[in-house]
């Protein structure tokens, strides 16, 4: 199966919230991926960081593929860096089963898109809060997942920006099924729900998993939450 059709495979499972990395004790990795393995989660999302486009730097290719080791579990890795096209074979070949890169970085996103489909990951596309959704058209029909963020690229612990809801409402319009709406950004108890309502499918969540004592409790209650019925 290629890596693309792995991460596809997560649609059969859906709403599934993706603990994000970035709030992990980067000291103790193996332990925290043990952890999170430990109490199901069902995916991983990654957050690269370059310090250029966003002003902070997280971790790149050799983590990536350190995590790659240490599980079998499908990486979602949220590329926040400039000039993204000229890393996608690198990034594939490090473990990426998704790779995700931000509308606001790149010239051609048609091109990108395809090139991430043509390494063998799913492909997404990210926006900011501040971006018009108009700039995902012309190239939704390439995109495995849309990440709509609900804070600005860059940081965790930032405050849920309620613009994600309408995009998340106007993407769910516009794509079909076989496309992962994902919302990426001050998701905790008191956000998820209003977001799995206007269409969000997979839920990233950093301070809300990390911050407490109990990942799976802190799992459990946030994917109880996303549960909406049709
Ligand atoms: C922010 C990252 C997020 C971040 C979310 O740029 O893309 O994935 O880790 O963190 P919380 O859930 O704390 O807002
Ligand atoms: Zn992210």
């Amino acid at each position: 199966m290629s890596r693309r059709d792995y991460f596809l495979t997560l649609r059969n499972a859906h709403p599934i919230v993706l603990p994000s990395l970035l709030s992990a004790d980067f000291g103790n990795l193996e332990r925290e991926v043990t952890r999170l393995e430990g109490v199901g989660v069902r995916a991983l999302h990654l957050d690269v960081m370059d310090g250029c486009f966003v002003p902070n730097i997280t971790f790149g290719l050799p983590i990536l593929s350190a995590l790659r080791r240490l599980t079998k579990l499908p990486l979602d890795v949220h590329l926040m860096i400039r000039e993204p096209q000229r890393y996608i074979e690198r990034f594939y070949e490090a473990g990426a089963d998704c790779l995700t890169v931000h509308i606001e970085a790149v010239e051609r996103p048609r091109e990108v898109l395809q090139q991430i489909r043509d390494v063998g990951a799913a492909s997404g596309i990210a926006l900011n809060p501040a971006t018009d959704i108009a700039t995902l058209d012309g190239c939704l029909d390439l995109c495995d997942l849309v990440l709509v963020m609900s804070v600005p690229a860059g940081f965790g612990g930032q405050e849920f920006h309620e613009v994600a809801l309408d995009k998340l409402r106007h993407v769910s319009r516009q794509v079909s099924d076989a496309v992962f709406l994902e919302v990426d950004g001050g998701i905790n108890t008191s956000t998820i729900r209003r977001c799995a309502v206007a269409g969000a499918q997979l839920f990233v969540a950093g301070s809300a998993v990390f911050g407490s004592p109990d990942y799976g409790e802190a799992l459990r209650q946030l994917s109880r939450l996303a549960v909406v019925s049709e």
